[in-house]
């Protein structure tokens, strides 16, 4: 716990970011990491081996661009600089951990942006209209962009943080809160789409709930990562053990369900 706190505090980052709880979600993640390193280790080659697969099928040799690069668990940093004259990490907040990978490779340098361009006005947010999304790679284009393990977490901290205002009397429907979040999920696909270079994608799209009591673990309850909107490319899935019994409930198993897409541009649309 101690250890957690000083973790938080060492983050540096906008004091908006902050409010809305997003340093404190890179601590979660990292301390489940520690956690459930077994459990996670399939998903995190399974996204390492696609992002080594995007960095094979590609031409260009300048630039490569990590979208989330996060904590950089399922990042093959190493590859990726070894591989392109410069590589650049953006997230919103970047950690003393990743800031000491980026330091020791050399030409990998660290992009604090928010890729969809709402986060400033909705830290303020007073109502009526919820701003539009002006999704970026927050830098310039690039031989490849990798978007890791991001698509789903973009609307998870707005709709809460909106959730908790609409709460404290601010007039917003839940619909239009939920909308929301799906244009963030489907800017960001479009930004993908429209980049030239290659273009790998990584995301769950599924999160499944099983009942941890029972021996067969039948599912009981599945939900949508993607809140409904459809992933125009297909790609390998494999199943992440994120969160088995006892990690967030005694009798719940939870799983997620993850696409890995080397270059959308080569993979079967859906
Ligand atoms: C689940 S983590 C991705 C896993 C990460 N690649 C790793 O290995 O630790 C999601 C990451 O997306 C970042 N993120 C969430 N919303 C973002 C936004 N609007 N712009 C940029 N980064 C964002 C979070 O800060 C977090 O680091």
């Amino acid at each position: 716990m101690i250890l957690e706190a000083l973790a938080y505090l060492a983050i540096p980052c906008a004091s908006h970011l902050r409010r809305m709880g997003y340093p404190g979600e890179l601590v979660a993640i990292a301390a489940r990491y520690r956690r459930r390193r077994r459990d996670w280790a399939d998903h995190l080659a399974n996204s390492r081996c696609v992002v080594e697969d995007a960095i094979a099928r590609t031409r260009g040799r300048s630039r490569a661009v990590v979208l989330g690069a996060g904590l950089l668990h399922d990042v093959p940093l190493a590859a990726l600089a070894a591989a392109f004259a410069e590589v650049e990490l953006v997230d919103l907040v970047h950690t003393p951990w990743t800031r000491w990978q980026a330091k020791r490779l050399g030409n990998v340098r660290l992009v604090a942006a928010d890729v969809t361009g709402t986060l400033a006005s909705l830290a303020d947010f007073g109502g009526p209209d919820l701003p539009v999304p002006e999704p970026s790679l927050g830098t310039a284009p690039a031989d490849l962009v990798v978007s890791a393990n991001l698509l789903s977490q973009l609307p998870i901290l707005p709709i809460a943080w909106l959730d908790r205002r609409r709460c404290e009397g601010l007039a917003l429907s839940a619909d239009a809160i939920v909308e929301f979040g799906r244009s963030l999920i489907s800017s960001h696909l479009d930004l993908l789409a429209r980049q030239a270079g290659t273009v790998a994608l990584i995301t769950d799209v599924e999160r499944m709930t099983f009942d941890a009591r029972r021996h067969d673990r039948p599912l009981v309850e599945s939900e949508d990562a993607l809140l409904g909107v459809t992933l125009p490319w297909s790609g390998r899935e494999w199943i992440w053990r994120i969160a088995p019994a006892p990690e967030l409930h005694a009798d719940q198993d939870r799983r997620h369900r993850v696409v890995g897409i080397p270059n959308i541009r080569e993979s079967a649309t859906t």
